[in-house]
């Protein structure tokens, strides 16, 4: 059984691990389910040549093209500029993914498979700026890896015009057995590759916008260079204890109308629960993505 550098970053990401059953893989059968049905139910379908908008990360969507297709939105139009500056950056090498480093990976495939995650993160951004009533933008990513969410997030708030600091947490290090609740032990070990001086790089046309706390969540919170308050937060830490320990830093930080964004809460069942439950007496609304990710606007009156 193959699969490709993103199907094998989901796997693991989800903690799935490879089943020995004939099926290619359980991304395509779901595939196959979802497009048979389909077809059964819909008599205009069967006629219809099939068309597919969409398929990565785990999706498939037929009808609806997506948002960044054919659109005239200034933002759509800024998304997808930055989408293709990225792609160029990753192909002249001047952005080094290594999270999806293996053999024959085809970096512009993974893009598109990774294109509504993108959008979200993009939008997020924006959102946050529109209803913000700060000049000055501050915003957090807890887990940063090669930088690539945040770069996404950093082209947003640069397409708005406004002014802007970044502050980046991650370890650069391997995951570690303390910062792990029981059931996301498996990844101990994870990321042992990172190079902070590669992120820096990937990020140097953000250098003067951007600040860098390398270290361990939840230590780094007291050593770290923290901003005061914050319009944004990304949390995307593969783990439910320093996903905890992240909320309960900044939450009092980010102001009104401010968002915060989950990525791993629809995949790790252990993070959903702790997000909910922090949530759970909050003012603010909360958005839940088929791309796995958890959106919350937050209200302070
Ligand atoms: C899934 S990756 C982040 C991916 C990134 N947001 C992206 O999409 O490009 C998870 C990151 O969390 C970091 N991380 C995990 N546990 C951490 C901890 N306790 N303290 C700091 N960073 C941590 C890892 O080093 C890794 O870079």
């Amino acid at each position: 059984m193959k699969y490709n550098a993103l199907e094998k970053f989901f796997l693991k990401k989800y903690q799935i691990k490879k089943s020995n059953n004939s099926n290619k893989n359980f991304l395509s059968k779901k595939f196959k389910l979802l497009k048979s049905f389909i077809k059964k139910k819909s008599p205009f379908l069967k006629k219809q040549k099939y068309m597919i908008s969409f398929s990565g990360w785990g999706m498939e969507t037929t009808f609806p093209s997506p948002p960044w297709i054919n659109s005239i939105d200034v933002n759509d139009v800024n998304f997808n500029s930055c989408h293709e500056d990225l792609k160029s950056l990753i192909s002249n090498k001047e952005f080094i993914l290594s999270q999806f480093n293996l053999p024959g990976t085809n970096y512009e495939k993974i893009l598109e498979e990774l294109k509504w995650r993108s959008y979200i993160i993009y939008n997020s951004i924006i959102c946050s700026i529109n209803l913000s009533k700060n000049n000055d933008f501050k915003i957090v990513e807890c887990g940063v890896c090669d930088g690539l969410t945040i770069f996404y997030a950093l082209s947003a708030c640069k397409s708005k015009n406004v002014s802007f600091k970044g502050y980046l947490y991650d370890s650069f290090g391997s995951m570690k057995e303390e910062h792990l609740d029981e059931k996301d032990k498996i990844q101990v070990g994870d990321y042992d590759y990172l190079n902070i001086e590669q992120t820096k790089k990937n990020l140097q046309m953000y250098e003067n916008e951007i600040i860098f706390n390398k270290g361990y969540i939840p230590k780094i919170f007291i050593d770290g260079n923290n901003p005061a308050d914050i319009s944004w937060l990304h949390i995307d830490l593969n783990s439910s204890k320093t996903t905890l320990q992240s909320m309960e830093f900044f939450f009092q930080k980010i102001i009104d109308s401010g968002v915060m964004i989950f990525d791993d809460y629809g995949m790790f069942p252990s993070t959903k629960a702790i997000v909910d439950k922090f949530l759970a007496d909050k003012k603010g609304h909360f958005i839940n993505f088929p791309t796995g990710q958890g959106m919350f606007i937050k209200k302070n009156s």
